[in-house]
């Protein structure tokens, strides 16, 4: 990076963490500031133009670069995509849980709807203490790696513990454990003694059950679950897997699934949003997305699945690596790795196209293919 460009980004950054800093400030904000309507009719969750940045000194990393999506009430929604394509930090976003000041959200809006109180609120708009309130009660999370996600010197109990007597401040010590072995008989680990084990006792997929109720311990309407089962053996993955899809059912709640596994996704999800490189390539139902991929990115990605029933030696992969997010171009940005590419693509971003009313892709070629 040149000397200019280098000390342009460290004012940016000293800029950023300075507004950072004066917004963290604020615990509480009014309802004015933060009170909105969705735009959809039985949407629970919508996210538009969500751009979020990590701003390091050595440049600044769009991780999420202008993504737009919905969750239908009730609905599963699964991401999918390449390590470091920005799933996470997408689910972070909404939650509000960026590393802050470096990451930080920089445009866009995520509108939810809470339901209990008839009312659309503006997340990003929310103080500290505000969306504090929400996460748990309203939006849960279940986190990547259940191994480093609980606290290794609490035994779980304590922990789901915790989290209930947050959520609800009036239990006694005696209904909350009665509640705790009520949750976690719910998410299949009724065995008594799990109380107070300790998390290195416990395998992969009890802890990852453990992770489960702790987010359902606020009654959550929305739940936002990062790869769930990746760290999981295929029989413990579906198990998992149908717990999920039987509390989601049972309690009507709304899902944004991440995963890079497409196998899982469509066992799941309803709709299907595939990224790269911090963007949307292409969206759609799950009978859309598997039957007729018509983003090159998202048929490579079906073409690396083993098939039985095509005949191959050799599994195939996508050449090339996702970009550095640091050096991004103007561009397509899966045109390095793409084999369909032309001049347009080099030129700039493809807007999202239209193949029907639920899918939609980012890419040129398609489009002069479609037509
Ligand atoms: N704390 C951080 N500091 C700087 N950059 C970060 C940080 N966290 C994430 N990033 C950037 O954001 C990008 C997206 O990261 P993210 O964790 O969302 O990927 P992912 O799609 O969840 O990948 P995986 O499948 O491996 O979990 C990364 O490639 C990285 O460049
Ligand atoms: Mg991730």
């Amino acid at each position: 990076m040149s000397v200019d460009k280098n000390q342009e980004n460290k004012q940016i950054v000293r800029a950023k963490y300075r507004e950072y800093n004066r917004i963290k400030r604020y615990r509480y904000r009014p309802e004015s500031e933060w009170s909105t309507a969705m735009k959809g009719d039985d949407t629970i969750l919508e996210v538009e133009d969500l751009r979020t940045c990590f701003y390091t000194s050595s440049a600044t990393i769009p991780a999420v670069d202008g993504i737009s999506f919905s969750v239908g009430r009730g609905k599963v929604i699964g991401i999918v995509g390449e390590s470091g394509c920005g799933k996470s930090v997408t689910g972070l976003s909404i939650m509000g849980l960026l590393p802050g000041p470096r990451g930080q959200i920089s445009g866009g809006t995520i509108r939810y709807w809470q339901e209990r109180k008839q009312r659309a609120v503006e997340l990003t708009r929310l103080g500290t203490r505000q969306y504090g309130a929400f996460r748990g009660s309203e939006i849960a999370m279940i986190f990547q790696e259940p191994m480093t996600a609980l606290d290794p010197l609490f035994p779980v109990g304590k922990q789901i513990d915790e989290c209930l007597r947050f959520h609800n401040k009036v239990l006694s010590p005696a209904e909350r454990r009665n509640l705790i072995r009520r949750l976690l008989a719910s998410v299949g680990i009724g065995r008594d003694g799990i109380y107070n084990s300790y998390p290195f006792e416990l395998s992969g997929g009890m802890l990852q059950r453990v992770l489960i109720a702790i987010a359902l311990c606020g009654d959550p309407k929305l739940i936002i679950a990062d790869e769930p089962t990746t760290a999981l053996d295929v029989t413990i993955q579906a198990q998992i897997l149908l717990l999920l899809k039987n509390l989601q059912k049972e309690r009507g709640i709304s899902m944004l699934f991440i995963s890079h596994d497409l196998g899982v996704i469509a066992g799941i999800a309803d709709e299907v949003i595939v990224m790269y490189a911090g963007c949307i390539a292409e969206q759609g139902t799950v009978r859309e997305i598997f039957d007729t991929p018509c983003h090159p990115y998202t048929a490579a990605l079906m073409r690396c699945r083993p098939d039985l029933e095509r005949e191959t030696d050799m599994l195939e992969a996508i050449p090339g690596t996702v970009p550095d997010l640091r050096t991004i171009s103007g561009g397509c940005h899966f045109q390095p790795r793409c084999v369909h590419f032309g001049k347009l693509c080099t030129d700039r971003c493809p807007p999202y196209y239209w193949v029907s009313k639920t899918h939609r892709i980012s890419c040129f070629y398609r489009l002069k293919k479609l037509r």
